[in-house]
């Protein structure tokens, strides 16, 4: 067992006061995570410290924060490993940005990421007539959106996307590698209607300044940029 002390950024927007820092010193295995530190500090000491959470295990894309100030999945961030980037010894536990706070540590995903993810036409649009048996798609097609398909939509990059930040009406990274998936499947129908909308959408495709932030926040290897320089393509 070791301590570690969390700061935790409180905020209710209905209590009318500002944001402020919360410290807790918790007590765990070092090798446990940031979220399993937040749930003791709640357990023992405030119970109404508000997080979002849900597998524990990197897949449900729940758990999307801000350690030291670098967007991260709290139950994918080993205590030990979040003390090295800790300023004074104490780690520092933030709301994810580009997205209104609806309590603590929790944002209104919906206002903008599932807002965004909705716009794209997240959905298989498929081709007429329908194969009596399966679609017969090439191998070499798929592995081609592979990359996109394995998005847990937790926001991280949504949260540090730097054109956001200027254009909040961006469709983002994260919904641009969404649509990557389907332009790029050869069973869609709209290839070509869903570039150009995409294209013509003075918030769409070329909105994105290359900044390389998405790629470095997304836990899973997406690489949002990397999707929409294909959609680009
Ligand atoms: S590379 Fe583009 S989409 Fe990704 S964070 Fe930067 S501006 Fe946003
Ligand atoms: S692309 Fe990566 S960072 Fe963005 S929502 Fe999906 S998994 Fe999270
Ligand atoms: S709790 Fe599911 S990804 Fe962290």
């Amino acid at each position: 067992m070791a301590e570690f002390t969390l700061k935790l950024r409180r905020f209710d927007p209905e209590s009318g006061e500002a944001a402020y820092w919360d410290h807790h010193t918790i007590d765990l295995e070092p090798h446990l995570s940031v979220l399993e530190g937040i749930l003791q500090a709640r357990a023992r000491f405030d119970g109404s410290i508000g997080i979002r959470c849900s597998c524990r295990a990197a897949i449900c894309g729940s758990c999307g924060v801000r350690i030291n100030g670098q967007p991260a999945l709290a139950c994918h961030t080993h205590l030990e490993q979040a003390m090295k980037g800790a300023r004074d010894g104490v780690i520092e536990v933030e709301p994810m940005g580009n997205m209104p706070v609806l309590k603590d540590l929790i944002v209104d995903m919906d206002a903008v990421h599932w807002s965004k993810i909705r716009r794209v036409t997240p959905w298989l649009i498929n081709k007429e007539p329908i194969p009596e048996r399966e679609y017969i798609v090439p191998h070499e097609a798929m592995v081609d959106v592979t990359q996109s398909m394995a998005c847990i939509q937790c926001g991280a990059c949504v949260s540090d996307c730097l054109s956001m930040e200027v254009d909040p009406l961006f469709i983002g990274p994260a919904a641009l590698a969404k649509a990557y998936r389907f332009v790029g499947d050869p069973r869609d129908a709209q290839h070509t209607e869903r570039l150009n909308d995409l294209a013509q959408d003075p918030h769409g495709l070329f909105d994105c300044t290359h900044c390389f932030k998405c790629i470095e926040a997304c836990p899973k290897g997406v690489a949002p940029m990397s999707q929409i320089m294909r959609l680009r393509r």
